[in-house]
């Protein structure tokens, strides 16, 4: 028998208007028991009895969104750094913001939080809102971010249910539906612990969070360690390691093209300024062919086309996988006489000594490596 429940102090019976013990209750005390001894120490979380500044809560759920902690870490503090307030972050260039973002993926990330800095520093007097409606109504902040927000920035109850969250509850309930489609359930049965509480609504989202990422991890959790043991229907099943389920993931497609190194005769490199939409969006880049799902029908860009080019194979081969497919570019590499080559839109040239020094997405900053 677990020790905690003899505890007496459980019992569901509400003398001299104590709180009520109830299930709700032992949840949350045993949870943020557990945070105050093993939180995290991250740069963004206020130290303890201090609040949060939005702005750092704000910007670091922006990068968190769909990137790892420890990631993330150095990115913010980048951030916070070279753009103190939400002010700063405002009136920096957008290509500065886009080339310190270079590297976390997902760019559209980027471009909302530039977009979403600008509304709250020159619409709203740099403060962001407290409602998760108004929230949301800002670039880049959806459900997950906005309750965070709500949560964690200003200590208000609010329901915040990221993938650490779904599993945790998913495992306490023993909740078998496999995901996407309990994401209603599971964000229930967080609200039914979460909602309404006014006490601590900051460090209990945060708890949850930790809890998932360090003890009820998704391979191996720690129940031995974990504050929730002691109603945990996973671990009184045994079978916390197979939830949450998870219906089978559609194979990844695979794509394929060319990736050019076109260097002109008086050593300059042609790079793009990629297009704001689209993947890696608002981002430099190398010329690639269109990324295509048959490997035999791999076409040279256009741009190329009409000039005389003796292409080189280089045996540099760029492998990167994105979310929905993976992709294979084959270098090639051309000299070019600028004298002959029209510069399309789009398009620029740059020293190439110095094209080190200007900041790529993770696809074009491994060409880069491979071709120095
Ligand atoms: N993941 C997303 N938001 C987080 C936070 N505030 N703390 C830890 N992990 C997180
Ligand atoms: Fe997760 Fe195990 Fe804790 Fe249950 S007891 S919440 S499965 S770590």
């Amino acid at each position: 028998m677990n020790k905690k429940l003899e505890c007496n102090d459980n019992i569901e019976i509400d003398v001299q208007g104590k709180p009520e013990q109830n299930d709700t209750n032992i949840f949350r005390r045993e949870l943020l028991e557990w945070y105050d001894a093993h939180r995290r120490v991250l740069p963004w979380r206020a130290l303890l009895n201090q609040t949060a500044d939005p702005y750092h809560v704000w910007l670091s759920e922006i990068m968190l969104q769909q990137t790892v902690v420890a990631a993330v870490i150095p990115y913010f503090l980048k951030f916070t750094e070279r753009w103190p307030r939400v002010q700063d972050l405002a009136q920096a260039d957008n290509d500065e913001v886009m080339s310190a973002w270079a590297g976390l993926g997902y760019y559209a990330r980027a471009r909302n939080l530039h977009k979403c800095a600008k509304i709250v520093s020159e619409e709203l007097d740099g403060v962001f809102h407290r409602d998760q409606k108004a929230l949301k109504q800002l670039p880049g902040i959806g459900d997950y971010t906005s309750a965070a927000i709500r949560a964690i920035a200003f200590g208000l109850p609010a329901v915040v249910v990221d993938g650490n969250v779904e599993r945790v509850m998913a495992r306490f309930h023993a909740v078998t539906e496999p995901l996407p489609a309990s994401k209603g359930h599971l964000k229930q049965l967080t609200a039914d612990v979460a909602e309404g509480q006014t006490e601590r609504p900051s460090d209990f989202a945060q708890a949850m969070m930790d809890l998932g990422a360090t003890i009820c991890t998704p391979k191996s959790p720690k129940c031995a360690l974990c504050p929730l043991s002691y109603g945990c229907q996973a671990y009184a099943q045994n079978i916390a390691a197979d939830l949450p389920r998870k219906l089978p993931k559609k194979k990844k497609p695979e794509k394929f093209g060319y990736i050019y190194w076109v260097e002109s005769t008086c050593g300059e490199i042609l790079l793009e300024k990629r297009p704001d939409t689209g993947l890696l969006g608002g981002m430099n880049g190398f010329p690639t062919s269109a990324w295509l799902e048959n490997s035999a029908s791999k076409a040279h860009i256009t741009i190329l086309d009409g000039v005389s080019f003796a292409p080189e194979n280089i045996n540099a081969v760029v492998y990167h996988s994105f979310t929905h497919f993976n992709l294979t570019l084959e270098g090639i590499k051309t000299v070019v006489s600028k004298s002959s080559f029209c510069t399309p839109d789009g398009f620029y040239w740059h020293k190439r000594d110095d094209v080190m020094n200007l900041a790529f997405p993770t696809l074009f900053a491994k060409y880069l490596r491979l071709m120095k």
